[in-house]
């Protein structure tokens, strides 16, 4: 972090002020956030992925969640922690919605983080080295900024409104391959018991159309896996708002399209089914 924003985040705590964020806001028009704010904010998120490298699997405690292998690990709660505190810091305005002991948030125009601290929970408590720390950033209950990172590759993804999207600062675009050619990833919506046939039946329908098929175990992995051009299509029945708004925003900037199961709008603040696609074709022929 730079001495100038390092002196702004001290100022900004000792008078529980946020003039200098509102101040960023404005200057540069709406619904942009300056270089400065995204830059302090990757440099959180990735902070956070030393956390989820350097963990002490040892004695990683585990507990379960509402629903069938929804497990919470200690590193879940204390990356959300490490987030919620240090991105406040740098938007004090900003609401909050983490999946971590927090419910969704009433609908609001205002700027509200939306973050998973790790996306992959399962994969990371098994040590298969797939999962994601996601933020996403809403104004006027819209996307505006995207950023997601996957510690295990050191990869970051990115994507501010109307300004492309980026891995690793190096621009990337969805792939112009039609699904009989393509790689599609099938969700299986694993924490419903209720949507798993429906899973199956929509995943039987794309992988007898697809020259190949993945499940990943992390939704935030497997939709900016379409933003750079790795594969072509994801869908899942039903995620909340912290699986699917930044990288929503990673997947459009690059080109790709982003709707729910019945080719609507997506609200981000509630929970949706998902189709995701690199926009070359229309993926709902296949499932309807
Ligand atoms: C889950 C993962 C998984 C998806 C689930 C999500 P979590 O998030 O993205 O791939 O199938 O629906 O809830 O619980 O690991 O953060
Ligand atoms: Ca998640
Ligand atoms: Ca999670």
């Amino acid at each position: 972090m730079n001495l100038l924003s390092g002196l702004i985040n001290t100022l900004k705590r000792k008078l529980k002020l946020s003039f200098f964020s509102i101040f960023d806001i404005i200057v540069l028009g709406d619904k942009m956030i300056s270089d400065s704010i995204v830059n302090q904010i990757k440099e959180v998120v990735k902070e956070c992925g030393k956390t989820i490298l350097n963990a002490d699997r040892e004695n990683m405690k585990i507990e379960e969640k509402e629903g069938i292998a929804n497990i919470v690990t200690n590193y879940d709660v204390q990356v959300q922690n490490i987030l919620k505190e240090k991105l406040l810091l740098i938007l004090p305005e900003a609401k909050f919605m983490g999946e971590e002991n927090e419910e969704i948030q009433e609908e609001t125009d205002d700027l509200t983080f939306v973050v998973d601290p790790i996306d992959g929970t399962n994969n990371f408590a098994r040590d298969l080295g797939l999962s994601a720390i996601s933020v996403g950033l809403l104004q006027n209950k819209k996307p505006i900024l995207g950023i997601c990172y996957n510690p295990y590759r050191d990869e970051l993804f990115e994507a501010q409104k109307g300004k492309g999207s980026y891995l690793n600062g190096k621009k990337i675009h969805v792939s112009d391959l039609l699904l009989k050619d393509g790689l599609v990833a099938c969700g299986n919506a694993s924490y419903y018991v209720e949507l798993k046939d429906k899973s199956i039946e929509i995943q039987n329908k794309l992988i007898k159309e697809a020259s190949c098929y993945r499940r990943l175990g992390c939704a935030v992995i497997e939709i900016c896996s379409i933003a750079s051009g790795r594969t072509e299509a994801y869908f899942e029945l039903k995620l909340m708002p912290w699986d699917f708004t930044a990288a929503s925003i990673i997947l459009t900037e690059a080109g790709g399209s982003i709707t729910t199961l019945e080719g609507k709008e997506i609200n981000y603040f509630k929970p949706s089914s998902i189709l995701a696609s690199n926009n070359k074709e229309d993926y709902l022929k296949y499932i309807w």
